[in-house]
């Protein structure tokens, strides 16, 4: 979901293009391309040859480019591939069969398979793995019965699912960029006799400041010096450009300072690309496609092991609590340093699940590897596609989040934990431990999960407050109990990691086994006492806590009379089922870490010591 370039004026496109795939490099992405037709003046069939594609740097494709290369129109891409591995093969543009149609995406066509099967059935041949190609064929599909080329657009529009930000020429005429949008951001920039289209306005800002922001379900049509909205459902839109006064820094980070924040900030819209193409709305079902070639396996797996680090491996002590309660099977999640090390027992009928980010994660890696040897089936949940852990695994879910800037993990963890949610319903569905009402009730919260995000974000300002009342500590207890356990170990985490403060992740239970000696006016604790079934327990290790001067800041569920009354601050979220409290409980300590980090004035974005990923011992 990476980023898209077009122009179209009187300038050479080409070295356009290139600046504006540069001003993108920002958002990570693994390939690049570049597509210039030929103009009306220079009849040609070689359109082939006028698609530059290169794995790698945008410098790579730059590269390859000839001095003759020329025209005034173009579209460009650097692709982050969710189907379909980093190849110059997959790389974006893609054209249809007869070199027409030729096209940039963002986003995921969640229905490309069936789609695919039906324009092969009907005669075209496709050559890369991607979900994006099928787009260009079903316009090709389309022409053969419409002939305008715009009316071919939006009836293709209206037969793809999932989410698009989408530049596409004709090279039958072309002097017009088509531009559709729905899920994925697209902003077109207006200049004096050119335009030029982007995925966010960076790669805009330095040639002109009008810009355009389409909306969901909205198309466009741009020339050398005009342009047309439309509605995809209605007729022509009228919009006047609006003038950005960001700085090209600024516009890199959507506008907020860190793109740790913009990341934080993206929650709700992370859980629904994350799940594209995997829960059904409908039927309030679930599925992994691809799992379908170890699916008769996982119906067999006695014992689960999950393995990863840092964030991720708190994401697996999640999924553990969530596989044995709802999926009724056995799962230990184990630090990937420690199973590459001790000498593991993997007993046939085991599967052991890696989930990392970058999928480049050395000690993730080897734990994999160790638990391969020993016969295991290997499911990863990766975010980086074609990375070496996804490589290596019998099967892999993607995040289908974008690349993660921010060193430390946050849409990332999100993401991990919906998908192990996923992966449990899914799993419990095969192993027959479930009900159908059962699935559709935790289907249905996490729909409604977005929504809840949200209103803690609009939060935000709240927590800052509370944040800085606690800038001042330098040491910190985080509790909580079952499903806020792991999350007390991730809020610790996230509060080391960028504002270098000791914070402690401990399960409740055990405070009074040792850490509550630590407790006195100078050492606060953050209390995970959502509604849920430990709930008194919390409220009773909080009782602890105060009778020993303690300061709490308690995360609560919202309307909670009791412990907020003992906290000396609350800081509240809305009420979710158990199993989904991970979600929800994350994302006020992701922002209590953020704004204590920013406040001590530190570069949350790439704190001292850290890697994004740690890809040596
Ligand atoms: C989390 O904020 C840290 N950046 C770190 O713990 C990270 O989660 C860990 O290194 C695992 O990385 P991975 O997900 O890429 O494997
Ligand atoms: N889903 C498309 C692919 O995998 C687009 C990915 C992107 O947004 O870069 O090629």
């Amino acid at each position: 979901m990476c980023g898209i370039f077009g122009y179209v004026g009187s300038k050479e496109a080409p070295k356009i293009l290139i600046e504006g795939l540069k001003a993108l490099e920002y958002r990570g992405y693994d390939s690049a391309g570049i597509y210039v037709p030929l103009n009306n003046q220079q009849q040609s069939t070689q359109q082939q040859n006028r698609c530059i594609k290169a794995v790698g740097q945008v410098k790579n494709l730059e590269a390859k480019i000839p001095a003759d290369f020329k025209g005034n129109i173009g579209l460009a891409h650097t692709r982050w591939a969710t189907h379909g591995v980093p190849s110059e093969v997959n790389s974006h543009p893609h054209s249809d069969c007869s070199g027409r149609v030729w096209l940039a995406h963002n986003g995921i066509v969640e229905n490309y398979s069936e789609l695919k099967q039906e324009l092969i059935a009907k005669g075209h041949t496709f050559k890369s793995a991607t979900d994006t190609e099928v787009v260009a064929h079903l316009i090709e599909e389309n022409l053969k019965t419409i002939a305008d080329f715009s009316s071919a657009l939006k009836a293709t529009l209206n037969t793809i699912t999932g989410t698009y930000g989408l530049v596409i020429i004709d090279a039958n005429d072309p002097t017009k960029l088509y531009i559709a949008r729905k899920g994925s951001p697209i902003v077109l920039g207006i200049g004096e006799g050119e335009n030029f289209v982007a995925s966010d306005p960076s790669a805009i800002v330095p040639h002109t400041k009008k810009v355009i922001y389409l909306n969901d379900g909205e198309w466009a049509i741009l020339q050398a010096g005009s342009y047309q909205l439309f509605d995809l459902a209605g007729g022509e839109l009228k919009r006047e450009p609006q003038i950005i006064e960001w700085s090209v820094e600024e516009t890199k980070k959507g506008g907020f300072d860190h793109f740790m924040l913009k990341e934080i900030m993206e929650g709700g819209k992370v859980i629904k690309n994350t799940l594209a193409g995997r829960l059904d709305e409908n039927t309030l079902s679930i599925k992994l496609p691809e799992l379908l070639g170890v699916e008769e396996k996982l119906k067999n797996i006695k014992r689960i092991i999950i393995t990863s680090c840092g964030t991720a491996l708190y994401a697996g002590w999640v999924g553990e609590y969530l596989l044995e309660e709802y999926a009724k099977i056995p799962v230990e999640c184990e630090y990937a340093s420690e199973f590459r090390y001790r000498s593991p027992i993997v007993e046939p009928g085991t599967l052991v699940m890696s989930i990392t980010q970058s999928g480049e994660t050395a000690d993730t890696l080897a734990a994999l590897r160790e638990a391969k040897r020993q016969g295991a089936v290997i499911v990863s949940i990766v975010n980086t596609v074609g990375s070496t852990i996804a490589r290596e695994s019998d099967a892999v879910i993607y995040n289908q989040i974008g690349p993660e800037i921010g060193v430390a993990s946050t849409k990332a963890f999100m993401s991990q934990v919906a998908l192990l949610t996923a992966f449990t319903v899914r799993l419990a569905e095969l192993r027959g431990v479930t009900t159908t009402e059962a699935d559709k009730k935790v289907v249905q919260e996490i729909l409604d999960l977005p929504a809840k995000i949200e209103s803690i974000l609009d939060s935000r300002e709240a927590i800052k407050d509370v944040a800085t009342k606690y800038a001042k500590y330098n040491d910190f207890l985080f509790m909580g109990r079952k499903y806020t356990f792991p999350i007390a170990f991730e809020g610790a985490l996230k509060l080391k990691e960028i504002s270098y403060v000791h914070a402690e992740g401990y399960g409740a239970g055990e405070m009074k086994h040792g850490p509550i000696a630590m407790i006195d006016e100078n050492f606060p604790t953050v209390a995970l006492c959502p509604a849920d079934s430990v709930y008194e327990k919390m409220i009773s290790n909080v009782q602890e806590i105060k009778a020993r001067s303690g300061r709490v800041l308690a995360i609560a569920t919202v309307g909670d009379q009791t412990v907020s009354k003992m906290a000396d601050e609350t800081i509240f979220v809305p009420e979710v089922m158990e199993m989904l409290l991970p979600i929800i409980c994350v994302v006020p300590l992701q922002l209590f870490a953020y704004y204590i980090g920013t406040g001590k004035g530190y570069d949350v974005d790439k704190p001292r010591n850290l890697a994004k990923s740690v890809t040596v011992e």
